[in-house]
């Protein structure tokens, strides 16, 4: 496999969040020429608002859009509120997402990963953030999902995810990313929104 670099990112603030857990397990699990860098700096953004967007960008943004410019490819782990995307996560994909046109959400391949402690394992939320990524032009990863329902008892004392069947799972999705993202290489530049489309949404 070519050598690709993959900008990961959860939805949770909380320490001893499972969601971040996961995320670690995923640098892990990276096969060989993947590297999974974790951008974990998504409670310092503002709230998205145009006007404070128009006045420059506060630093923790800028950072945010050079991590996710600088990847070859996304990885999302989110968990799940009240049925949809934590606030923390949808507002650092709006901030990515502006301006439409050049956001470094565009034309990104991007795995979707989630759990939960209960018995949906984020599988709404993920829908949720899939479909933000139409309006963005990311290209998240066909299935299957990575749903992880009561996941609990997956992870050891220190967070460590120990369950040998989901490690093997996960491994295989970020494969996956990874066979995507050479593939998807030969088509227009990442960043480069479909024009046809942006005027649709201008
Ligand atoms: C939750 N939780 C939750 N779980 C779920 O499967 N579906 C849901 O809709 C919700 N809704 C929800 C709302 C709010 C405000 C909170 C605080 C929690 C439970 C949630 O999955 C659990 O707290 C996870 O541990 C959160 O992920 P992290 O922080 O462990 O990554």
């Amino acid at each position: 496999m070519e050598t690709i670099t993959v900008c990961g990112f959860g939805g949770s603030l909380r320490k001893a969040s499972y969601n971040r857990a996961l995320l670690r397990a995923a640098v892990e699990l990276a096969p060989e020429g993947m590297q999974v860098a974790l951008f974990d700096r998504l409670g310092e953004l503002p709230l998205y608002n145009p006007d404070v967007e128009a006045a420059g960008l506060p630093e923790p943004v800028a950072a945010l859009k050079a991590a996710l410019g600088a990847a070859d490819a996304i990885l999302v782990a989110t968990p799940e509120y009240n049925y949809g995307i934590p606030a923390p996560l949808k507002n650092a994909i709006d901030w990515a997402s502006r301006p439409p046109t050049g956001s470094p959400l565009n034309r990104k391949p991007a795995l979707i990963i989630g759990c939960s402690p209960g018995i949906g394992g984020t599988i709404r939320a993920q829908l949720a953030v899939r479909q933000a990524f139409v309006f963005t032009q990311t290209h998240a990863l066909p299935g299957p999902e990575f749903i992880l329902p009561r996941c609990a008892d997956k992870f050891d004392g220190e967070l460590r995810l120990v369950d040998e069947k989901t490690r093997t799972f996960l491994a295989e999705r970020l494969a996956a990313l990874g066979e995507y993202t050479v593939r998807l290489r030969g088509g227009p530049e990442s960043g480069a929104r479909n024009p046809e489309l942006s005027r649709a949404h201008a």
